[in-house]
């Protein structure tokens, strides 16, 4: 005898990846894409008219000037923020078109981000904050432990797994916001200054890791001022003024590198 069962599918979260994408379409597209904060006299324009395509295989380097828009740029990027006008593609969807649930399952199941400013959960340990959105996302409990201790593993920090981030260096915190970040085979990865509170060695890991998860497919943006960490992305973006000036190949950034090097 069957009870009743809904027949709309009981999950809580909309499914997003129907469609297949082509296979050279952007894992990430920025199309024209403006924030204004403020309005009359107080008004700030963060972007003006952003247009950016990132490739699976892909890490673009964003850099700039402080205030010119680089976490402007990759907060509207990770659907934490909403743009004034124009358009965020994120494999293949306008995340305007999936509201604010389907917005938050597409960050779960396919954005990694790491915030300038870690964003750890202070009640949790290291490795409940990296199972955390894994477990939100509805994967099991031991499985989403298991790749977090597999993913502090990696960033050498398996000794700090039980530890709350307050009994954690700052760099220590950054390594976990970047093993958050990495967990569960994301296809997009943001990360906003991930070196900024490590030494070079540890800097360079960490790149080398963000570089590794790259070509194995994903798509990243990372922001950094520091042109010897941009010389490991494929390309280059500066802005200023919440505009693109330039864009370059990272071995035009390997020349800025021999310029700060000559200094
Ligand atoms: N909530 C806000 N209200 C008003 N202005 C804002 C707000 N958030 C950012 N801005 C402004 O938008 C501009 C871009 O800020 P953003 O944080 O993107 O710069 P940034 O390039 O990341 O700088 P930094 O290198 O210092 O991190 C700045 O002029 C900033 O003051
Ligand atoms: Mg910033």
């Amino acid at each position: 005898m069957s009870s009743h069962v809904p027949s709309a599918s009981p999950s809580p979260t909309p499914r997003l990846s129907a469609a297949p994408l082509p296979v050279d379409a952007p894992v990430l597209e920025l199309r024209d894409l403006t924030r204004t904060h403020g309005t009359g006299i107080a008004e700030v324009h963060a972007l003006r008219g952003i247009n950016l395509s990132v490739h699976t295989g892909e890490l673009v380097a964003v850099m700039g000037p402080s205030g010119s828009g680089k976490s402007t740029l990759l907060t509207l990027a990770g659907g934490l923020d909403t743009a004034s006008s124009g358009q965020v593609v994120i494999e293949g969807q306008d995340i305007s078109t999936l509201g604010r649930k389907g917005v938050a399952a597409l960050r779960r199941r396919s954005v990694g981000y790491v915030f300038q400013d870690y964003n750890l959960i202070p009640a949790l340990t290291a490795a409940e904050n990296i199972a955390l959105p894994r477990e939100l996302d509805g994967v099991s409990v031991r499985k989403a432990r298991k790749e977090a201790r597999a993913a502090l593993e990696e960033m050498d920090l398996l000794q700090i797994a039980d530890r709350f981030p307050d009994e954690m260096s700052g760099g220590q915190q950054q390594r976990v916001a970047i093993a958050r970040a990495l967990v569960g085979d994301r296809r997009l990865v943001l990360a906003d200054e991930p070196t900024g509170a490590l030494d070079s060695e540890t800097g360079e890991a960490v790149l080398a890791l963000l570089r590794n998860r790259c070509d194995q497919g994903a798509a990243g943006v990372m922001v950094t001022h520091e042109p010897r960490y941009a010389a490991w992305a494929d390309r280059v973006v500066f802005l200023r003024d919440g505009s693109i000036v330039d864009q370059t190949l990272s071995t035009a950034a390997d020349s800025l590198l021999a310029v700060e090097g000559a200094e």
